[in-house]
């Protein structure tokens, strides 16, 4: 194993993660008018809808997919569902996933590069991150004959493995990964770039996507009318911003 490959196997992954996550935190902090997903929608609607919309179905089944899938010990599933079932599932619930975001995330580069208005007004990162999602995603739809050659995932626990580790904190061995054919491996380098290009993108918009949800479980908005609590007979004295002859 060359000193390289223990690089970008054993280090990489923390300075990539450490890089979003403080990354995130400072640009948060300290430049909040520049979070946000700098919407188009306003310039061309187009294929804006179909494009966004599929890309984004396929890329949250995706997020998720990889989240439960890589980072669920073994130990979680195993005495109830094989590895090998767990990778038959993954195969073709990610295959029509990833098919559906390449439709989408194609339409949306396509418009953001050929269409005059959504070009000039695209920052470099724009164009930078649709295409990096495009490799990856091509990628990791190069990996499924791969993964269907190794039908007992072995592969996909090896992966599961050593993201287990990664994320836990414990030692990583990343001669582990020296037999994972190229594919897979090229597939988590990039991953891993693209939560290092985090912070430095639009892609922040992310967090607030999911942050979101807590709007759900937000209090209720108490709201209370002064004229209501007068007593009976009273003038009610006029509200500040009220027009004058407005009850
Ligand atoms: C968490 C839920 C998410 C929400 C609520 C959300 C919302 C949005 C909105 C409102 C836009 C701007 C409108 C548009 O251009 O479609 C947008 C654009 C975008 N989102 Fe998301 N998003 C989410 C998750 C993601 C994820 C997981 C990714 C990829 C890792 C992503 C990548 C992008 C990209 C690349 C664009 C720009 C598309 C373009 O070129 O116009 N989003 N998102």
């Amino acid at each position: 194993m060359s000193t390289l490959f223990g690089f970008v196997f054993g280090v990489y992954p923390y300075i990539c993660f450490t890089l979003f996550l403080v990354g995130s935190l400072i640009r948060f902090d300290q430049n909040q008018y520049s979070w946000k997903s700098d919407s188009s929608q306003m310039l061309r609607t187009g294929t804006l809808r179909w494009g966004s919309n599929l890309f984004h179905a396929g890329i949250l089944f995706l997020f998720f997919g990889h989240l439960l899938g890589l980072l669920t010990p073994h130990s979680f599933y195993g005495h109830f569902m094989q590895a090998s079932v767990k990778q038959t599932i993954a195969i073709y619930s990610g295959g029509a996933a990833g098919l559906l975001c390449f439709i989408g995330l194609s339409l949306l580069i396509h418009r953001r590069v050929f269409d005059a208005r959504i070009r000039a007004t695209s920052h470099p990162t724009d164009i930078a991150v649709l295409v990096v999602l495009w490799v990856q995603l091509v990628v990791g739809l190069i990996t499924l004959p791969y993964s269907w050659a190794h039908s007992d995932g072995s592969t996909m626990l090896i992966l599961a493995d050593w993201a287990q580790r990664i994320v836990t904190l414990r030692a990583v061995d990343a001669e582990v990964l020296a037999n994972v054919p190229w594919p897979f491996l090229f597939h988590v380098v990039l991953g891993m770039t693209i939560f290092l290009l985090f912070p430095f993108s639009r892609l922040v918009h992310v967090w607030s996507g999911f942050a979101s949800l807590s709007y759900l479980f937000r209090p209720y908005q108490v709201v209370r009318s002064r004229r209501l609590n007068l007593p009976p007979g009273h003038n009610q004295p006029p509200h500040p911003g009220a027009r004058i002859g407005s009850r």
